[in-house]
């Protein structure tokens, strides 16, 4: 561990799974009763903007019931004591990271709580309800849409993840899938880049064979685990 000064940690669904968040792809998963189709693409919203809108209140209203885990607590940790770069990437939209005290957090697929002016792209903390027709603060339309980066469109600030992953000297995968581009690309590029790579997971995930190396488990047990071992260099 002497040689890693450059973090980036990768976070999905898996992370907040011990916090009661559903995941996406598991037997409970979130989209089963909706079609990932229905709720998560630009075509969903355009069609039935209630569903939509009805299916993200349903989950902001869920950040109410649930806390962070000792994964998210442990990440807040590495972040406070880390001295070198450190970039937590997460593809969830929950606040978890934030509320256990991270920092250095960057939220590639959105956040619940914000809202996103469809016409002129303002965005605004919003913790209620969303229903369809919200006025935008910024221009005036009525154009409010959860602040969630749906299937088709292209992830935030994509130019600062892959700076820091050309920076990287470790790159450390915890509790996704696999399944989802760019994200799902981000061990390959750390490779390119000559990080080294790790994998938390609660099993093999898609992209498992791309890791130097796959720890398996649950995140609130691993996790802990791994940021003692790296603080204690
Ligand atoms: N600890 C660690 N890993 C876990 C745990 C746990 N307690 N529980 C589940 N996992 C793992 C699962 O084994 C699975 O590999 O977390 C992963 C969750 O995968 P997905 O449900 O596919 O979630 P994610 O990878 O974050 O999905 C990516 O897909 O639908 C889109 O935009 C959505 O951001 C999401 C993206």
């Amino acid at each position: 561990m002497a040689s890693i000064r450059n973090i980036v940690i990768l976070t999905g669904a898996g992370i907040s799974a011990e916090s009661g968040v559903a995941t996406f792809r598991g037997p409970d998963g979130l989209w089963e009763g909706h079609r990932v189709e229905d709720v998560c693409t630009p075509e969903a919203i355009a069609r039935d903007p209630g569903l939509v809108h009805q299916f993200y209140d349903m989950r902001r209203a869920k950040l109410g019931e649930v806390q962070p885990n000792p994964a998210h607590h442990a990440l807040a940790k590495l972040d406070a004591e880390w001295r070198g770069e450190l970039l937590i990437v997460t593809q969830n939209v929950d606040d978890l990271h934030e509320r256990a005290g991270a920092r250095r957090t960057l939220h590639m697929h959105g956040e619940l709580l914000s809202a996103l002016c469809a016409r002129c792209g303002a965005r605004r903390p919003w913790r209620e309800a969303m229903p369809p027709g919200q006025a935008c603060g910024a221009c005036g339309m009525e154009a409010l849409r959860p602040d969630i980066v749906f299937f088709g469109e292209v992830p935030y600030r994509m130019d600062e993840i892959e700076v820091a992953l050309a920076q990287a000297d470790l790159f450390v995968s915890i509790g996704t899938s696999g399944a989802v581009y760019p994200a799902a690309g981000f061990v390959q590029l750390a490779n390119h880049y000559g990080a080294q790579t790790l994998e938390l997971n609660l099993e093999p995930s898609e992209g498992s064979h791309w890791f130097d190396e796959s720890r398996m488990g649950p995140a609130g047990v691993l996790v802990p685990a791994w940021v003692d071992e790296v603080l204690a260099g």
